[in-house]
């Protein structure tokens, strides 16, 4: 257990935490051999479990001008909305780091579209390692879609 709802488990308490963790995991990880980061040589791979049940995979792909790189996790949420898929339940993304490494801030903010009880879980390609947190404890008190609702304009 760590800090603020973000939770340390292994791949097999993932799998009973979520059903479809192993399908999620293997689609990241075969998406993961697929990236392309030649300038990072960090090869990450996402699986998003849409609303429908179905996955769908991501992957980070570099560009030569740096900033235009767009990481795994945004990547699978992309590939879901342009098939169609209005809500994401999961999101399971594979690092090359025996501990993992959680999504980065922009991509909490691109999850974060899909709700607060988004479950993010962070797998590593080598060890059995899972940190497993809901999206709101990733990102406190974050900005969305309510906020622009509650907006009253400024005269
Ligand atoms: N990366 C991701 O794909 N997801 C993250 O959450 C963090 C970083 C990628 C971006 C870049 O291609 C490489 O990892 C190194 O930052």
């Amino acid at each position: 257990m760590t800090d603020g709802g973000i939770q340390l488990i292994d791949r097999a308490e993932a799998a009973a935490r979520l059903p479809e963790f192993e399908s999620l995991l293997q689609l990241a990880l075969t998406a993961q051999s697929r990236a392309r980061a030649p300038y990072s040589r960090f090869n990450v791979g996402a699986a998003v479990l849409a609303g429908s049940g179905v996955a769908y995979p991501g992957c980070n792909v570099e560009s030569a001008s740096y900033g235009a790189t767009i990481c795994a996790e945004r990547s699978a949420v992309a590939g879901a909305v342009a098939a169609g898929e209005a809500s994401i339940r999961a999101c399971v993304v594979v690092t090359p780091t025996a501990e993992p490494s959680s999504p980065c801030g922009i991509c909490r903010q691109l999850l974060r579209e899909f709700g607060t009880e988004l479950v993010v879980f962070a797998a590593s390609s080598l060890s059995d390692a899972v940190y497993v947190a809901r999206l709101g404890d990733l990102l406190p008190l974050s900005f969305g879609p309510d906020n622009l609702e509650a907006a009253e304009g400024v005269e």
